[in-house]
C-alpha cells in the first residue's frame, strides 16, 4: 500500500482552509489541520475522520517563528514529514489608507506574508529531503488592487512574487509552488465584510454575483478543487503560476 503523504493546511478550522483540508484528506493525504486555536480545529478534524480520513489538529500562529517551528516539528515527528503545504491562513483589517493604522498594516502583512514565509521555510526541508513537494499559496483578486485594502492587496500581491521565487529556488528538488487567487468566496471572511459595510450578506452576495461572468459567487469547494489539482503528482510541470479562480478572467 502506498505510504500516506502528509499535507499541512493553515487556517483550516473554517472557510476555504477547512474545505481544502477535507478535500486533500479525501484525496488520500494525512492532513495537519493548523489554526490559531487547536480546539477550533476539531470540527474539521472530526469531519475528516468521520469520512474515513486521517487528520491531526495543530494550534499555531503562523506569524510567530517559534510557534511555527514547534508546529512543523510536531507534525513531522508525530504525524509524518510534510510534502504538501497550503498557506491559507489569513485576516483582513480593511480601511482607507488615511485611516489605516500601522497595527492593522503589520497584522495583515504578518499573517499572510510573514506567515507563508515562516511556514514554507520550516516545511521545505522535509520536501527537499523527500525530493518532492507541493506548495500552494492563497493570493486573491485583491492583489490587482481593491479599495480599502492597501494592506491586504499588498500582502496578496506579495504572495505572488513569493510563490514565483519559491518555484525558481525549489524546482530542482521536485517541488512546485503555485498561487490560487480567489475572487469572491462565500465564507465568514466575506460575511464579516458585508457586516462592516452595513449590507445583508444576501444582498452583498447578489451584488457581487451580478459582476461575475459565471453569475454566482464562489464556494470554498471551488478553491479546494483547484488546490487538489495543484498538489497532485500529475501537476509536477505546473509551477510558479497564479491561477485566478474568480468565475471569469482577472489579469
Ligand atoms: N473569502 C474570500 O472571498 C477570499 C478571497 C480571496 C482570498 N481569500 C483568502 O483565502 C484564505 C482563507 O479565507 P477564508 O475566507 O476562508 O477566511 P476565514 O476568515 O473564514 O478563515 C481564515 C482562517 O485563518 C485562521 N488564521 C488567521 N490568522 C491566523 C494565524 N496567525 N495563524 C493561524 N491561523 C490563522 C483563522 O483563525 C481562520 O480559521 C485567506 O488567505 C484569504 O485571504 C479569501
Amino acid at each position: 500500500m502506498a505510504q500516506t503523504k502528509t499535507a499541512i493546511v493553515t487556517g483550516a478550522a473554517r472557510g476555504i482552509g477547512a474545505e481544502v483540508a477535507k478535500r486533500l484528506a479525501a484525496d488520500g493525504f494525512g492532513v495537519a489541520v493548523l489554526d490559531l486555536d487547536e480546539a477550533a480545529t476539531a470540527v474539521t478534524v472530526d469531519a475528516i475522520v468521520d469520512a474515513g480520513g486521517t487528520a491531526i489538529g495543530i494550534g499555531a500562529n503562523v506569524a510567530d517563528e517559534e510557534s511555527v517551528a514547534e508546529a512543523v516539528e510536531r507534525i513531522a515527528t508525530e504525524f509524518g514529514a510534510p510534502t504538501v503545504l497550503v498557506n491559507n491562513a489569513g485576516i483582513t483589517r480593511d480601511n482607507l489608507l488615511f485611516k489605516m493604522s500601522v497595527t492593522d498594516w503589520d497584522a495583515v502583512l504578518g499573517v499572510h506574508l510573514r506567515g507563508a514565509f515562516l511556514m514554507t521555510r520550516a516545511t521545505q526541508k522535509h520536501m527537499v529531503e523527500a525530493k518532492y513537494g507541493r506548495i500552494v499559496n492563497l493570493s486573491s483578486t485583491s492583489a490587482l488592487g481593491n479599495r480599502g485594502q492597501a494592506n491586504y492587496s499588498a500582502a496578496k500581491a506579495g504572495m505572488q512574487g513569493f510563490t514565483k521565487t519559491l518555484a525558481i529556488e525549489l524546482g530542482r528538488y521536485g517541488i512546485t509552488a503555485n498561487a490560487i487567487a480567489p475572487g469572491f468566496i462565500e465564507t465568514e471572511m466575506t460575511a464579516a465584510t458585508a457586516e462592516r459595510v452595513g449590507a445583508s450578506f444576501e444582498d452583498f452576495k447578489a451584488i457581487a454575483a451580478a459582476a461575475i461572468p459565471v453569475g454566482r459567487v464562489g464556494q470554498p469547494a471551488d478553491i479546494a478543487h483547484t488546490a487538489s489539482f495543484l498538489v497532485s503528482e500529475g501537476a509536477g510541470f505546473v509551477s510558479g503560476q497564479v491561477i485566478y479562480v474568480a468565475g471569469g478572467p482577472k489579469d
